[in-house]
């Protein structure tokens, strides 16, 4: 790789992931929940979006399908990742989003219409202080007075623990020979070697050897994008914030609705030292403190305006909410960042019973007699909850839906027919949402069938079996073609039953 990287990691591309966390009905939602009136034109489906630093341009991609009366401009000096990204934007005939082969310095001197919203995924810790600055200056110059950014970085003091493996997998990565992924594999190994001895900064710090082990599991992608590039910077909340003041933006909240509620994270006592702070940063920053939080997803405003309590009321009370799971597959108890959270059947019965008959505001859950008597503010931390749990999801308004679903049928047939080759983003559009759905290799197999007429494990097992897959029932491997046809039958079955009616009210299938 030459000298274009400017230090970022090369010669090894970024893993394929769509992100949820900036469709826009969700950052209508969690600005709404924190008070900002949020911008018209992301409510309405016609905005303006960029992603700098977009990967291969997946999230951006779907979201273009979602969305034909928006346009998006997405873009990455990896030309390996921008030419993925235009073969997928030319397949599904998009024709609302660029795919710029542009270094954020090139990006910077572009000019083009005004942005309402901007996504920094993976990128405001990992590339350098130069780089930020030229970000900053995009948005100083380009967002839009309302606009919203959302960014995501390594926040301290939960990144500390990372700082000594880093340095390790940097170092033991520089050395021996191999390609990066067996030098990484490698490398990987050899901590876990080191932390299995025990002893010293290993026995000492939490979450190091857990970590550890997570990363055997990763993907070579991710710990060279992770970890390896030259810059490497983790912050606390307050210099990001004082950072992202000099283009006039304002921290606006957490993108995650759940992280808003600060009695779901913090003890009272907790709760009330953070109220002892100087400003908002001191205060988010404390929180951190408190909860040694190692990656923080934000939101900031330019030019924000706040709502008053009746107006945010009445937003709420507007929004609508679609359940991504069926209902008869709601947890009664929820993993979250914080612990177990038990989900009371007297509130999530109702509740799951009410949206598995459809997207509803929070208004018409509210007009129900056995919501009503839960009261107001647990149905709404009950949507907060399912929604950050990628359970539920705020939907888009009603207008507009016909176009989107035309768009939403155009990209979801396009990415369809690549789950025959596993050249997948792993998600599918959804006009209702306005944002993606994911879905298994099978799944889009068994639906890409359908749409062919074609008899659906027969040829889910034809795509499978070319890639060499064999599938696996009870922790048995299933030998043979016709133990795993049979498998495929069973679990076509099954789809028809349970996730079928999902995909088809989310308008995916
Ligand atoms: C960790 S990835 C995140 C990708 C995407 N936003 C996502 O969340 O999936 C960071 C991306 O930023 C790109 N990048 C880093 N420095 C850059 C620069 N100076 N100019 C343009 N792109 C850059 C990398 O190529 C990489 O694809």
């Amino acid at each position: 790789m030459g000298g274009w990287t400017e230090g970022y990691v090369g010669g090894i591309d970024y893993i394929r992931a769509v992100y949820r966390d900036w469709s826009p009905a969700l950052l209508c939602f969690a600005l709404t929940l924190r008070g900002w009136r949020p911008p018209e034109a992301l409510r309405r489906g016609g905005f303006t979006m960029a992603e700098p630093g977009c990967g291969h341009g997946l999230t951006s991609a779907l979201l273009a399908g979602a969305h034909p009366a928006a346009r998006f401009e997405a873009m990455d000096f990896n030309p390996s990742h921008i030419a993925g990204a235009r073969r997928l934007a030319a397949d599904a005939g998009l024709t609302n989003a660029e795919f710029l082969e542009e270094s954020f310095a090139d990006y910077a001197r572009r000019d083009g219409p005004m942005l309402d919203a901007v996504a920094l995924h993976g990128v405001w810790s990992w590339v350098s202080a130069e780089n930020r600055a030229i970000l900053l200056e995009v948005l100083r110059r380009r967002l839009t007075p309302g606009g919203v950014v959302f960014v995501s970085y390594n926040a301290l003091p939960g990144t500390l623990v990372h700082m000594p493996l880093r340095r390790l997998l940097v170092e033991r990565c520089a050395e021996g020979d191999g390609s990066l992924p067996d030098r990484i594999a490698r490398a990987v190994e050899f901590a876990a070697r080191l932390a299995a001895q025990g002893g010293g900064w290993f026995a000492n710090t939490d979450g190091v050897v857990e970590r550890i082990e997570q990363l055997r599991h990763k993907s070579p992608n991710y710990i060279a994008h992770e970890y390896l590039n030259g810059d490497w910077t983790a912050f606390y909340h307050a210099d990001v914030a004082r950072e992202l003041a000099t283009a006039k933006l304002e921290f606006a909240g957490a993108a995650v609705p759940m992280e808003q509620l600060d009695d779901l994270t913090l003890s009272p006592t907790q709760q009330a030292l953070a109220t002892e702070a100087r400003d908002p940063a001191q205060a988010e920053t404390l929180r951190d403190m408190m909860t040694n939080r190692s990656f923080r997803r934000d939101l900031f405003v330019k030019g924000g305006e706040r709502l008053g309590p009746a107006e945010r009321r009445l937003l709420l009370g507007e929004t609508r909410f679609a359940l991504l799971v069926a209902a008869d597959d709601l947890p009664d108890v929820a993993s979250t960042p914080v612990g177990r959270l038990p989900f009371p059947r007297a509130l999530y019965h109702p509740l799951g019973e009410a949206l598995a008959e459809g997207p509803q505001s929070l208004d018409a859950l509210l007009a129900r007699p056995a919501l009503a008597a839960q009261g107001e503010d647990a149905v709404l931390r009950a949507l907060v909850l399912l929604t950050s749990l990628s359970l539920a999801s705020p939907v888009m308004p009603e207008d507009g839906l016909a176009d989107r679903k035309a768009s939403c049928d155009r990209f979801n047939a396009a990415v369809l027919d690549r789950h025959r080759f596993g050249d997948t983003p792993g998600q599918l559009a959804s006009p209702l949402l306005g944002a993606g759905v994911p879905v298994s290799r099978i799944e889009a197999l068994f639906l890409l069938a359908a749409s062919l007429h074609e008899e659906p494990a027969a040829f889910a097992w034809r795509h499978l079996s070319a890639d060499g897959i064999v599938l696996g029932r009870d922790g048995e491997r299933c030998e043979g073609n016709d133990a795993n046809r049979a498998e495929l039958t069973r679990r076509h079955a099954s789809f028809t039953q349970r996730r079928l009616s999902l995909l088809n009210g989310l308008g995916v299938a």
